[in-house]
């Protein structure tokens, strides 16, 4: 035993000092190849020969093929589940053109198989370019009898096809390593399968556990990313012999990898030639929870960051599901079909398609497909699908319908199998609809008419009202709190809890000050106790909506839908006479700006939080933004409306308000200003145009404070007058962008990063809405390391004098600082 171990102590001595290549990309049968030699790739980016995985102290050697002068990342291995434990190995290309890996003792490790008889060729082994490792006839004859690239291990380079040899009847998928140190067979699969209708699935075991698919002739269904990407650039292939996903790079001084980790992970990475000093992680494929399998069940739709929903016309089975973020039973029908008695379909939009789909070649049309569909009384739903990418085909899903994901951009059509007496209250409530609408605008215009001129008789009753039901309010003894829910007619599964007044007074004794945590421009904030123990937020409307009761509820139920974990969760709201109060969950951990203005607590917010929360942010703007199915401006981003929770992961609070209050959204002009100082954006204060614009402006405030400790609008320097803006800016023109950091962030490691938040900051805060990205932009210019960011404009407002002009034009300016200015009619 001792002397093994001094055997191979001293045999790895040897091989690290004989590590040296035969400085060739190619092993011919006449040559020797043992542990220590290497073959290079005659581009220098490969290197095959032997290795040991880990720290290389383990005395079991691999075969296999790595990036050739970085640190150890191997990208093939040949004898994954065998290694070489009699050292050393030695590889044999034999005369035949087989290949054959054999330890000390000359017994078998490891052998290339599916060589063809080829005793005819002069065979070589050559490790080409692409690091595809091939062997092949030296003469004239280019075929590869065997390539690595079919028998991928755990990583997708650049030109491998993940898919079928459909001749040989030959999958190729990749399956992770057991551990970082252990290159055997892991637990997580990922392919492309099954070939009738391709989808890429990853599973751990035989369990489907992500899925994108099927293939819609652009991208797979569910997936942009996967396909189109800053970087490259896929392919997917359908023909009599073969069927792959496949990716090339768009830019060759960029290495690049996907690989499914030993956790589970499927993930790209890159390297940028010459620049880079550790992998860059681009994009972790399977990140959004809606993808993660089967997650609402039957007939379930999954929204952004995983609430569940039943798609319309379906009810969660179990009532236990309601409202909840998975539905464990998934949905069932409210109406049975009754296949012989007229079935018909309902279309619907921008889904990821649900998974098993079938192919009905012959039919092609859409009207056939339908009518086909119809015939067969297991068939659920049908759509048109480009699968194969050479035109559309009828896809049919027999059974009951899984893994259904909300996809806005990008997402197909579905035509989903319905009972004849659903589509009829369809068709009502359709009509229904129309008339209200007819109703409501005709009573409005009516309103208009008679009450215009009792307007300010109204305004000065409503006031009067207000004090005296306050007085009220105040004067009411202690009872017992009571719950009582609002049904949400246009969706089911979903209630909104409505809180009486006597609950809310209890829990927040009475509004008394001591319980006061906040005060903004749309009200004031108390903390409550409910009586089972719950913390809440409670916000009291300042102001009277401008809608009616009902439209006030409908509209905070909309407003209580948008759940993300970066937005402040709306638990529920209570209306009483004049009284509109909204209530939250409770965040114990203050806002943003508790945190970074203030010296002893900012030392906790090491670089990694302050990303972490800017990324934060910027994703639940996103989702208010572009994914969430109200398209919200938030109108008042700043950092005191930024909570963090106990683990210091940002929410936005306040969304919404504008629109409670009946301010249209869409408008791009308002007479009411609502926003902060030193946060609006130019457009807005000054001429109360707002759009997604003005909160990206905003945002760029926001991420600039985040990264400086300083507030953009009481900044002082002393040698000029420009704001922290403009001190930005000047600093950026002068190439010193880092001076702006919080000196207590020391972490020169991530200095890079820290130039492109500046940067996409700079990108935000300029001084045209057109010239600033929109938040989507935004999000991937944080999270892409490898997007090309312009060069930034002047951003508006960066002088002093910006200050003053807004001071003087404002009345009661004192104390405008911390709090949210509403104007009437200002300009
Ligand atoms: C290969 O190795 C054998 C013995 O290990 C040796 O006899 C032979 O000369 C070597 N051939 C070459 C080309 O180095
Ligand atoms: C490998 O090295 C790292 C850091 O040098 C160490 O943390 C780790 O424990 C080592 N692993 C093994 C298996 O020795
Ligand atoms: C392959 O070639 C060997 C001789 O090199 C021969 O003995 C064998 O029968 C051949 N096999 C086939 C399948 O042709
Ligand atoms: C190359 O060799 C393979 C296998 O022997 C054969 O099938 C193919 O036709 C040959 N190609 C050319 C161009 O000769
Ligand atoms: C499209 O591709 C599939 C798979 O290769 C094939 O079966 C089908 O015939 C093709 N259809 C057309 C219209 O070319
Ligand atoms: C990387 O550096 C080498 C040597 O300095 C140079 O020859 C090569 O062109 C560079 N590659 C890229 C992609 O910049
Ligand atoms: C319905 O279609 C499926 C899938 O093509 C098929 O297996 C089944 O036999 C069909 N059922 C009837 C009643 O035609």
């Amino acid at each position: 035993m001792r002397t093994l171990l001094l055997l191979t102590f001293q045999w790895l001595l040897f091989a690290l000092s004989l590590q040296t290549s035969l400085s060739t990309d190619t092993l011919k049968p006449s040559q020797n190849f043992t542990d220590g030699h290497t073959l290079i790739s005659s581009n220098q980016r490969f290197e095959f020969g032997f290795f040991s995985p880990g720290n290389g102290s383990s005395a079991t050697r691999y075969l296999g093929i790595w990036y050739h002068n970085l640190p150890l990342t191997v990208v093939w291995v040949a004898n994954r589940n065998k290694p070489v434990r009699d050292l050393p190995g030695k590889l044999v290309l034999e005369d035949s053109g087989v290949l054959i890996l054999y330890d000390h003792s000359l017994g078998t490790v490891w052998s290339a198989n599916n060589i063809p008889n080829a005793s005819t060729v002069t065979p070589v082994l050559q490790l080409l370019d692409s690091g595809n490792l091939v062997i092949r006839d030296d003469g004239r004859n280019k075929t590869f009898f065997w390539e690595s690239f079919d028998f991928p291990t755990d990583t997708v380079l650049p030109d491998l096809k993940l898919g079928w040899k459909l001749d040989v009847g030959l999958q190729k998928f990749i399956r992770s390593w057991k551990s970082i140190e252990d290159p055997s067979d892991g637990e997580y699969s990922f392919s492309l399968d099954p070939p009738e209708a391709p989808q890429l699935i990853l599973r751990s075991g035989s369990r489907k556990q992500f899925r994108w698919g099927p293939f819609d002739g652009t991208s797979f269904s569910g997936s942009t990313t996967l396909t189109t990407n800053p970087l490259f650039q896929s392919k997917f292939v359908y023909n009599s012999i073969e069927l792959y996903y496949k990716y090339e790079m768009l830019d060759v001084s960029i290495l690049s990898r996907l690989v499914v980790s030993p956790s589970g992970s499927l993930q790209y990475f890159t390297w940028r030639v010459n620049t880079s000093k550790e992998w860059n992680l681009l994009v972790t494929f399977n990140s959004d929870p809606c993808d993660s399998y089967g997650k609402c069940g039957h007939y379930g739709i999954c929204y952004t960051l995983s609430s569940c929903k039943c798609l319309s016309g379906f009810t969660p089975t179990s009532p236990l599901d309601w409202g909840l973020f998975s539905y464990s039973g998934g949905c069932r029908r409210k109406h049975e079909l009754s296949c012989s008695h007229g079935d018909g379909f309902v279309k619907y939009d921008a889904l990821k398609l649900p998974d098993n789909p079938i192919v009905w070649a012959n039919y092609d049309t859409d009207h056939e497909c339908g009518v086909k569909c119809l015939q067969n009384c297991s068939c659920m739903a049908y759509a048109n699908v480009n699968i194969y990418g050479n035109g559309t085909h009828c896809v049919v899903w027999i059974g009951d319908l899984v893994d259904l994901k909300n996809f806005p951009n990008g997402g197909e059509q579905i035509y989903v199998r319905m009972a004849r007496s659903e589509l009829q209250s369809i068709a009502d409530a359709k009509r229904k609809r129309l008339t209200v609408k007819i109703v409501s605008i005709v009573t409005v215009l009516g309103t208009l008419f008679l009450f215009s001129g009792a307007v300010w008789y109204l305004t000065w009753i409503n006031r009067e009202k207000r004090k005296d039901r306050i007085t009220q309010l105040n004067s009411k003894g202690q009872r017992s709190g009571s719950f009582q829910y609002v049904e949400d007619n246009q969706d089911e599964g979903f209630q909104l809890p409505l809180y009486d007044l006597d609950t809310i007074l209890l829990a927040c004794d009475n509004f008394s000050e001591r319980n006061k945590i906040g005060q903004g421009g749309f009200g004031s904030v108390y903390k409550g106790e409910l009586s089972n123990g719950q913390e809440i937020a409670v916000k009291r409307l300042l102001e009277k909506s401008i809608q009616g009761v009902e439209e006030l509820k409908n509209e905070i139920i909309l407003i209580a839908k948008l759940q993300h974990r970066n937005l402040v969760k709306l638990l529920g709201c209570c209306i009483e006479g004049e009284e509109t109060m909204l209530v939250y969950e409770y965040l114990p951990n203050k806002s943003l700006n508790n945190f970074i203005y203030d010296k002893p607590t900012r030392k906790q917010l090491i670089w990694r939080k302050r990303y972490h929360i800017i990324k934060g942010i910027a994703r639940g703007l996103l989702y208010l933004h572009q994914d969430s199915r109200l398209r919200i401006i938030h109108r008042d981003l700043k950092t005191s409306n930024i909570l963090l929770d106990s683990e210091l992961n940002p929410k936005i609070s306040d969304f919404g308000i504008a629109r409670i209050f009946g301010t249209d959204q869409k408008q791009d002009m308002t007479k009411r200003i609502i926003g902060t100082y030193g946060y609006m954006s130019p457009e807005y204060a000054m001429n109360g145009h707002y759009s997604v614009k003005s909160d990206v402006y905003s945002f760029g405030v926001i991420l600039l404070e985040v990264i400086s400790s300083q507030k953009n609008w009481s900044f002082h320097h002393p040698d000029h007058d420009l704001n922290l803006l403009g001190h930005a800016w000047m600093l950026w023109n002068q190439r010193h962008p880092l001076d702006i950091l919080d000196p207590i962030i020391q972490e020169p490691s991530y200095e890079n990063q820290f130039i492109r938040c500046i940067h996409v900051a700079l990108l935000c805060v300029q001084q045209y809405p057109e010239d600033r990205p929109k938040m989507s932009t935004v999000y991937a210019m944080l999270g892409y390391e490898d997007i090309e960011l312009p060069e930034p404009k002047e951003p508006g407002f960066c002088r002093e004098s910006y200050r003053n002009k807004l001071e003087t034009s404002v009345t009661n300016s004192s104390t405008i600082n911390e709090v949210t200015m509403t104007t009437l009619g200002g300009r």
